[in-house]
C-alpha cells in the first residue's frame, strides 16, 4: 500500500514543485523591460550598419569606372605615333584652367602688333608707334624717345626699379614715375609730367601690357 501511494506522493510533490517554479516565473516580466532597454542600444549599431551598407554601394560603382578607363588608355598604347597625339590633347584642359585665374603667357608677337597698330575695339587709345620709333632714325620727329635698344637700357634707366620688366611696365602704367631726360632740344616732359599718354593703366588689359613688355624686351641694339 505504501508503495502504491508513493507515486501519488511523488506526483503531488512534482506538481508542488512545478507550482513553486511557476510562481517565481511571474517576477520574470519585470526583468523583461530591463532587457528591453538594451535592445534600444542595438538600434544605433543598425544605423551604423546602414552607413556600412552605403559605402559598399558607392565603392563598387567607382571600381567599375576605373576598369573602363584602363582599356581606353590601353588602346592607344599599341601604336606609338597615335599615343603622342592624345598627350597633346590632354595638356589643353590644364592651360584652360589657369586662364581665368592668371593671364596667359606674354607674347612678344602680339605685343608688336599692339605697339604698331593699336588696341582692338579702342580706336581712341593712341598707339605706341604714334610717339615711338622702334628703329634708329636720323631725326626723331615723334613725341617720345626712340625705342631701339630699349631692352638694353631698361634695366639701368631708373635706379628705383628692380628690373627691366618692372621699368617697362611702369613706363606704361605710371609714365611720370620716371622721366626720360631731355635729349638736346628734344623735350620729353613738361615739368614733372611726361608727354606720354597718361591713361593706359585704365585702357589696356593686363594681357596687353604683358605682351607690350614682352615685345619691348626684344628691342635690342643690333
Ligand atoms: C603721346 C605720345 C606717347 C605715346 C602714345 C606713348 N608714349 Fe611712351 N613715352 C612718351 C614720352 C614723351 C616718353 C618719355 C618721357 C617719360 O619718361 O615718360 C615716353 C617714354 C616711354 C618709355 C621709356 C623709354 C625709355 O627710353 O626709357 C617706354 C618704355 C614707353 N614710353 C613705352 C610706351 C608704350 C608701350 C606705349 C604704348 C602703349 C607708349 N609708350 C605710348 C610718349 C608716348
Amino acid at each position: 500500500m505504501i508503495f502504491k501511494h508513493a507515486p501519488i506522493r511523488t506526483l503531488i510533490l512534482l506538481l508542488a514543485m512545478l507550482a513553486a517554479c511557476g510562481t517565481p516565473a511571474t517576477p520574470a516580466p519585470p526583468f523583461e523591460p530591463t532587457l528591453a532597454r538594451p535592445t534600444r542600444v542595438p538600434i544605433q549599431p543598425t544605423a551604423d550598419s546602414r552607413v556600412a551598407m552605403r559605402t559598399p554601394q558607392t565603392a563598387p560603382t567607382r571600381v567599375a569606372v576605373e576598369p573602363t578607363r584602363t582599356p581606353t588608355r590601353a588602346r592607344p598604347s599599341p601604336t606609338p605615333t597615335i599615343t603622342l597625339i592624345p598627350p597633346t590633347n590632354t595638356p589643353i584642359p590644364p592651360t584652360e584652367t589657369p586662364t581665368p585665374s592668371a593671364t596667359p603667357q606674354p607674347d612678344p608677337a602680339r605685343g608688336a602688333v599692339l605697339f604698331a597698330n593699336g588696341f582692338p575695339g579702342r580706336p581712341e587709345v593712341p598707339t605706341c608707334a604714334s610717339c615711338h620709333y622702334v628703329e634708329p632714325v636720323a631725326v626723331n620727329d615723334l613725341v617720345g624717345p626712340v625705342m631701339y635698344g630699349i631692352a638694353d637700357r631698361a634695366a639701368r634707366r631708373d635706379p628705383n626699379e628692380v628690373s627691366a620688366v618692372a621699368y617697362l611696365r611702369n613706363s606704361i602704367l605710371m609714365p611720370n614715375k620716371y622721366l626720360v631726360p631731355n635729349e638736346g632740344d628734344k623735350v620729353y616732359a613738361a615739368g614733372n609730367m611726361s608727354l606720354m599718354h597718361q591713361s593706359y593703366a585704365q585702357e589696356l588689359t593686363p594681357e596687353e601690357i604683358n605682351d607690350l613688355v614682352a615685345y619691348m624686351l626684344t628691342l635690342r641694339a643690333r
